[in-house]
């Protein structure tokens, strides 16, 4: 079998070395640095002809130099000869851009899609898109994780008694069904309206939060709007304890101070991208690693092993999982 390599962009070079740690396969040598003129440039200093390589990247802000960094180091292995190269994208940034739903704008998801393919990518490796037929933009394999294992397992943990597993919106229902019967509790649905980049509409519930602890599914928080607001409606109805599992933590500025105004007890969040030092501060907020997970999906990929094994295997109660990635 071909050997693996694996690299590190600058974006989260911490989730890479706890990955590399995991799997027991040092980060390859491949130093990344700007020029003067702000051009970024990539270079990688050993030999990977003929090789298996994963270049880890999320591709988070600054989302445009992220990504132009693991389109070069893409390019890059491409060029040195890889057999395989696996761009392994935590966050998939520009998802929430998936469609053409007014005159004159682009589907910059798919337009992200198209450029990591040109640029010489054999495969994606990612983590809960904002819509799961975003892998249908590629015409070459996508791993597709969900955060699942990780968060079911924290909950599990807390024992929260007469929960319900609310989607902030439309998006998530499918998520939060998960959840739901995972952690054996209802589903409720919030009707929500995006009014601008950061200002959102919480309307109908549909579901039962009063007197019952809440946990909220989204796969990111980045003004809070839509947490924020969730939340709000949700207390007003008369709910215990809310809690809220965000997979990507894109705090913008200000979102923190935003959140904690809110009546949330704990947020929890991922390391697939950064936290940014006001979340890292918060006491509300607790990150959860994917390290492993996303470890182990690699050493799978390399060995051609399946994939949906993995997240049987990760649950410790997989006789409660009902439906699997
Ligand atoms: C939207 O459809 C997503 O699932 C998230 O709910 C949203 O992107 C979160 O953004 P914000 O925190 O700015 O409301």
């Amino acid at each position: 079998m071909n050997q693996m390599k694996i690299f590190s962009g600058s974006a989260n070079r911490p989730l890479a070395e706890a990955i590399s740690a995991h799997i027991g396969v040092p980060l390859g040598d491949a130093p990344v640095a700007k020029f003067p003129d702000g051009e970024s440039f990539v270079k990688i200093n050993e030999d990977i002809r003929g090789q298996d390589v994963f270049i880890i990247q999320p591709t988070c802000r600054p989302q445009n130099d992220n990504l132009m960094e693991l389109l070069l180091f893409i390019d890059a292995a491409h060029r040195a000869s890889a057999e395989r190269i696996t761009a392994v994208i935590p966050y998939y940034g520009y998802a929430r851009q998936d469609r053409k739903d007014e005159g004159r704008v682009p589907i910059s998801a798919k337009l992200v899609a198209n450029m990591l393919e040109k640029a010489g990518a054999n495969r994606i490796l990612t983590v809960h898109l904002h819509a799961h037929q975003i892998q249908g933009f590629f015409d070459i394999p996508v791993d597709h994780l969900l955060p699942e294992p990780v968060f079911a397992e924290y909950y599990a943990a807390l024992g929260l008694e007469d929960l319900t597993v609310v989607s902030p919106d439309v998006g998530n229902v499918k998520e939060a069904r998960v959840y739901s019967q995972l952690l054996k509790g209802e589903l409720a649905i919030i009707d929500k309206e995006r009014l601008s980049g950061t200002e959102v509409r919480a309307g109908a519930l549909i579901g039962t939060v009063e007197d019952r602890n809440v946990l909220i599914i989204d796969d990111m928080i980045s003004s809070g709007g839509t947490i924020c607001k969730a939340a709000s409606l949700i207390k007003d109805r008369g709910a215990r304890d809310i809690y809220v599992a965000a997979t990507h933590p894109m705090f913008i500025p200000g979102s923190i101070e935003r959140l904690c105004a809110a009546p949330i007890t704990r947020i929890t969040v991922t390391d697939t991208v950064p936290l940014s030092d006001e979340a890292a501060a918060c006491d509300r907020v607790k990150q959860l690693s994917l390290a492993e997970l996303l470890g182990d999906a690699i050493v799978r990929i390399h060995k051609h092993e399946s994939i949906s094994e993995l997240f049987l295997r990760k649950l410790r109660r997989p006789e409660e999982l009902t439906r699997h990635n």
